[in-house]
């Protein structure tokens, strides 16, 4: 019988890689600590309508990479027909749920993080998967409580530069662009569709249906022949009304005082619908054609879209799968080898190992369990292939005597040692 295989652009996350994740998601939960931001966590499927109204319909996310299906209802009384989706991002369903749960209603700003899955239908290569994860995190709330104010832009990405460094990853650089606003965004597309009247005819068919329909889009485009054009294309910093003008420049200017180094880059627009003002990006360099380890920006007005009350919001998210592959090319492994193995030799010394390995465990210590049918030598060959730090022979006369042979597999070196030592001496030598 063929075997059955994971689906594509999805993958196995398997030891030792997964303590490389365990160890990012732990250094990000004590950066959120450290800056006052709280999980929060939405469901994996969502309505459709959802991702419709927020990411946008002309996007690659919504028209090329949904996975979404028509929920038939189970009963006849239940309505059938509603269209769900697997989410493809977690902005939307963290204003969703905003919305919902009536949070304008808490003090303060909302300031929340979230890490799970998320789903695209791309087609998969090296950093990019059809189940990839996200880390982000946003700030939303009402204006009154600030949360238009460059300051909370400044102090999101000061907290990503944190963040970046306490997990180990240097040589990254961030691109910084302002999308403009509500105001301002309407006289852009148009100097855009003028642009575009002339040269549209030379563009590939996506783009022909974007200068009508979402002229932004436009610049998201991948196919190699329309870059030409699009690098000639009116930038939409030439059109910032006085106040995205204002709050591009404050930011900056915060981002100066913090020593983040940053570049300005017009022709980032990032591929979602619901930014306004602030869109960020950061690469790095080791990851090769998909160098976007994680982006950002600034939605207010997506909760009015949604049907709530005016939020102001920014927030990004970190490309998880990106930022453990960067971590390894730095060199880290983490591998973690176990404290001991327990190598019981003889019969019915499978119990007196399984109670010592109790007792070390309890102090802390790590052991692996052997098997009292193997001959010492097979034990020690396996204590060593699975790279554990000690061997511990557990025989009859150890037992009677209270005193262990308690072999350094990294010297070769065997002591004596009685029961009450032994975890303080594996302990001592980590
Ligand atoms: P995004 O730029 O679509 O933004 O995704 C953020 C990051 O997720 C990317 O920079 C990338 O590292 C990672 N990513 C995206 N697609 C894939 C994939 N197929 N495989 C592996 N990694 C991927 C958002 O999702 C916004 N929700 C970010 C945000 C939060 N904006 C405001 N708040």
């Amino acid at each position: 019988m063929s075997a059955i295989k994971s689906i594509r652009g999805t993958r196995d996350l398997l030891p030792p890689e997964t303590a490389q994740w365990n160890f990012v998601e732990a250094a990000v939960r004590d950066v959120f600590r450290i800056y006052n931001f709280h999980e929060i966590r939405t469901p994996i499927i969502e309505d459709l309508q959802l991702f419709q109204r927020s990411v946008g319909e002309e996007t690659d996310i919504v028209s090329k990479e949904m996975f979404a299906w028509e929920d038939r209802g189970r009963a006849e009384s239940e309505k059938s027909g509603q269209w769900i989706a697997l989410r493809p991002e977690n902005t939307a369903g963290v204003v969703r749920a905003y919305i919902e749960h009536k949070m304008w209603e808490r003090p303060g700003l909302q300031r929340l993080f979230y890490i799970g899955p998320q789903f695209r239908r791309e087609r998969p290569q090296k950093g990019r998967y059809r189940q990839f994860y996200q880390i982000g995190a946003e700030v939303i709330g009402p204006p009154a409580a600030g949360s238009e104010s460059p300051t909370v832009d400044a102090e999101v990405i000061e907290m990503l530069a944190t963040l970046l460094d306490r997990v180990g990853i240097s040589g990254w650089t961030l691109e910084l662009n302002s999308v403009g606003c509500k105001d301002c965004r309407p006289a852009y597309n148009n100097a855009l569709r003028e642009a575009l009247a002339g040269v549209i005819d030379k563009m590939c068919s996506d783009c022909q249906r974007r200068a009508v329909t979402n002229p932004l889009r436009v610049l998201d485009c991948k196919v190699p022949a329309d870059q030409p054009i699009i690098a000639k294309l009116p930038v939409m910093l030439d059109y910032l009304d006085e106040s995205c003008r204002i709050h591009f420049a404050k930011l900056q200017e915060l981002l100066t005082t913090l020593s983040i180094d940053h570049v300005v880059n017009a022709q980032m627009v990032r591929g979602i619908d619901y930014y306004v003002k602030t869109a960020f990006e950061f690469t790095h360099g080791a990851l090769g054609a998909q160098n976007a380890i994680l982006g950002g920006g600034r939605y207010d007005g997506l909760s009015e879209n949604l049907g709530g009350p005016p939020a102001p919001g920014i927030g990004f998210a970190i490309g998880e799968d990106r930022f453990v592959m960067a971590r390894q090319q730095s060199g880290d492994t983490l591998t973690q080898p176990v404290d001991v193995y327990i190598a019981p030799l003889g019969e019915g010394m499978d119990r007196e190992a399984a109670l010592l390995a109790r007792e070390l465990r309890r102090h802390d210590v790590s052991a692996e369990l052997g098997n009292e049918g193997f001959r010492l030598k097979k034990s020690l060959e396996t204590a060593s292939r699975i790279g554990a730090r000690y061997a511990l022979i557990v025989g009859e006369n150890e037992v009677s005597s209270g005193e262990f042979a308690l072999k350094n597999l990294g010297t070769g070196e065997q002591q004596k040692v009685p029961r009450r030592e032994l975890a303080k001496i594996i302990q001592s030598s980590r």
